[in-house]
């Protein structure tokens, strides 16, 4: 082992030494001060942050708010909802400050209750953050919250994604020897796991659920996944009448494309990385990751956003007008019955299934297909 070996090994512990103090305080923090849900009832007025994002962010939330209006005409109009305009969440500004999210921009947002959220681009390698990882973060946004339904097929999921923690957590953070090797970090804390747990459990118990599958690697990930999975068990313990089964997620993955078997599954829950990649394969069995919203839960903060990217390619090839805002209409129907607008919530969401079913306008994400403006038009007719 030669000195510069030895200096990369002393700087690696120096640096994993850092980050496992900070970490063990995240945890520490977590497990003492569990907020609870806010009652928004009680609220006389809800600042609902707006941040359309990158490519055909501004398209898709243009639409929306189009819809929103439409929907919110009496509470717009007597202020009890507010929808303010955050700019700056842009790739071109988060570049130019050299930071994920930029300090006034999240101190704009923290200002809100609840934020509606564009895709944001990510830039590819480098050490900058995906701003959705750091706004989750930096507003503790832990339940990741993604539903799928396709009724004709007696399918009814929501997955329940841990959002903080697991490969997440450093993601931006390993360790590197350049030309040799790289190391990243997986994080599960038992605080970050058991409110996730609590929270799938919770919803199974309100919604008259039986069943919910605990999706994990713990054959393979022993640690983190391991202690996942034990805490979900003992979480489940105080929820008698609810079910949990334990599933590997390589098989899960097989699982929902098998058509027999997947519609008795209800409720998910799986640690961040498998519930990334596992809601892309369930929103395109609903049709396709433009057609799924998502809620991202926290006690103080919650944030709802469409699943899937700013979709570069269509702003380049012109496409954009022809991008489907359904997506971003699901999270903001999340996040109508998250702040108590429950009838205008079922409202929106009716009016989006009725769309699907209907197929009178159908966006394909090219000319051939409706504008995203026609889409949004058709939502309002249904309302
Ligand atoms: C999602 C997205 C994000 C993620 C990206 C944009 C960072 O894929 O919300 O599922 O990986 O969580
Ligand atoms: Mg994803």
């Amino acid at each position: 082992m030669n000195e510069t070996d030895k200096r990369y090994i002393e700087e690696a512990a120096a640096h994993f030494k850092a980050l496992l103090t900070e970490q063990l305080k995240r945890q520490r923090k977590m497990a003492a001060e569990a907020e609870g849900p806010r009652d928004f009832a009680s609220m006389e007025k809800i600042v609902v942050g707006i941040c359309p994002g990158d490519g055909i962010g501004p398209k898709i939330m243009d639409q929306s708010l189009g819809v929103l209006k439409v929907l919110l005409e009496e509470e717009l109009a007597s202020g009890r909802i507010e929808l303010r305009w955050i700019d700056g969440l842009t790739i071109e500004n988060r570049l130019a400050c050299g930071k994920a999210v930029p300090e006034d921009v999240l101190a704009e947002i923290k200002a809100c209750d609840v934020l509606l959220k564009g895709p944001t681009t990510t830039p590819k390698g480098g050490t900058m953050e995906s701003a959705n990882v750091t706004l989750r973060r930096e507003l503790d946004l832990y339940a990741n919250v993604r539903p799928v339904r396709v009724p004709e097929e007696g399918i009814d999921w929501i997955f329940f994604r841990e959002n903080t923690e697991g490969e997440y957590a450093l993601g931006s953070r390993g360790i590197e020897v350049p030309g040799e090797l790289a190391m990243d970090f997986k994080v599960t804390t038992d605080a970050g796991t058991r409110r996730i747990c609590r929270a799938a459990f919770e919803h199974a118990k309100a919604n008259g659920k039986t069943l919910v599958a605990c999706v994990t690697k713990a054959n393979i990930m022993k640690k983190t996944d391991g202690n996942f999975s034990r805490i979900c068990h003992e979480v489940a313990a105080d929820y008698p009448g609810i079910e949990v089964e334990d599933y590997y997620i390589d098989i899960m993955t097989a699982k929902l494309v098998n058509k027999t078997a997947r519609s008795r599954f209800q409720v998910f829950v799986l640690p961040n990385l498998y519930g990334d990649i596992i809601t892309d394969e369930a929103a395109e069995i609903q049709g396709g990751v433009g057609t799924a919203g998502s809620a991202n839960l926290g006690d103080r903060y919650a944030m709802f956003e469409a699943i899937h990217g700013s979709a570069p390619r269509m702003m380049e090839e012109g496409r954009g007008d022809y991008s489907n805002p359904a997506s971003i209409l699901k999270a903001a129907s999340m996040m109508l019955s998250h702040i108590g607008l429950t009838e205008k919530a079922d409202r929106l969401a009716d009016a989006l299934e009725a769309c699907a079913a209907e197929k009178k306008v159908v966006i394909t994400g090219h000319p051939d297909g409706a504008t995203g403006y026609e889409f949004a038009e058709y939502v309002v007719s249904k309302l």
